[in-house]
């Protein structure tokens, strides 16, 4: 079994980072609350991006990119380092401010107006490369915290938290287990968990939080073959829940996400290099010299 090279190593979330992290900040700069239920994907994606440019001390990171993806679309990203790949994702969740272009998730939602937190509550979930969960907590407690995380309710944490579950959370974190194929470890610390293992709570965490959109950076990066197909396979279980958008290098791993008629988009120097199913940009010829070698 091989096992990926990892850039970062496991860390351990505490509590009060999570608390410090997650103010109740409930509206927008336009004055009023976010939900998910206000995105408007009635007539088209869930998100677009267009003339997207960000430079770093005169580097243009992101140059001139357009790029939108369907609703209850599962799109992969592929590209060479420095692409601009993470940068999209730092520019879509506000982490990164863009110098122009516009962001908007659904018809309506103007992202470049919003800050970090406000964009995270109107469904946009995002996943990083190495795994963020609460090590100290049984893997059914990463979930049910997950949940109690506050959206709309001013009261904040600590109130939440003394509130006791209603049957209907059991049932989501109990449903949540078994999409993750988590049920038998439920009530083992999360720390003790394998890497893949980790890294399908994490997904589990982001997805009691209900997403319109899922961001997710390599999540396969430093997974063994076998946690890279089960990871592929809960994705592919995610279909219809919410639309997912993968930047992966791992090119069986995008294989088995995209399949024969998933739309693939390669990035290269901050833009767009080539869109279609894999067979397609993998037979390109800008693709293959600037990517994937002959
Ligand atoms: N905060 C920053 N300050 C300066 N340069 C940055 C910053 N963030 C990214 N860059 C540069 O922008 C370019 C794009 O980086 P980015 O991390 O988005 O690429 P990527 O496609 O995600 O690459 P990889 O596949 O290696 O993860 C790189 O040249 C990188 O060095
Ligand atoms: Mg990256």
């Amino acid at each position: 079994m091989t096992q990926k090279p990892m850039v970062e190593e496991s860390f351990d979330t505490t509590l009060d980072d999570a608390l410090a992290g997650h103010t109740s900040a409930t509206t927008t700069g336009l004055g009023h609350v976010v939900t998910t239920d206000s995105i408007d994907t009635s007539h088209g994606p869930i998100l677009y991006l267009e003339d997207v440019t960000v430079s770093f001390d005169g580097f243009r990171a992101l140059n001139k990119l357009t790029l939108s993806i369907e609703t209850g679309e599962l799109r992969c990203v592929i590209g060479p380092n420095g692409a601009g790949k993470t940068t999209m994702m730092d520019v879509i969740t506000g982490k990164t401010k863009l110098d122009s272009g516009s962001v908007f998730l659904g018809q309506s939602i103007d992202l470049t107006r919003l800050n970090e937190p406000q964009i995270a509550m109107t469904g946009v979930g995002r996943k990083f490369q190495k795994p963020s969960v609460f090590e100290q907590h049984p893997v059914w407690e990463n979930l049910e915290l997950a949940m109690r995380l506050p959206h709309e309710d001013s009261r904040g944490w600590y109130a939440s938290l003394r509130a006791r579950l209603t049957s209907e959370a059991r049932e989501r974190i109990e449903s949540t287990l078994a999409l993750l194929h988590l049920e038998p470890e439920a009530y083992r610390q999360a720390g003790e968990l394998s890497h893949g293992q980790k890294q399908r709570l994490e997904i589990g965490m982001l997805l009691m939080q209900r997403p319109q959109l899922l961001l997710l950076d390599e999540p396969a990066a430093g997974m063994t073959d076998d946690e890279t197909m089960q990871l592929a396979e809960l994705l592919d279980r995610l279909r219809g829940t919410c639309s997912m958008m993968v930047v992966e290098h791992d090119m069986e791993f995008v294989a088995a996400l995209s399949g024969e008629h998933g739309r693939v988009t390669v990035m290269a120097e901050g833009s767009v290099l080539a869109e279609g199913t894999l067979d397609a940009v993998k037979r390109n010829e800008t693709v293959i010299e600037s990517y994937l070698g002959r």
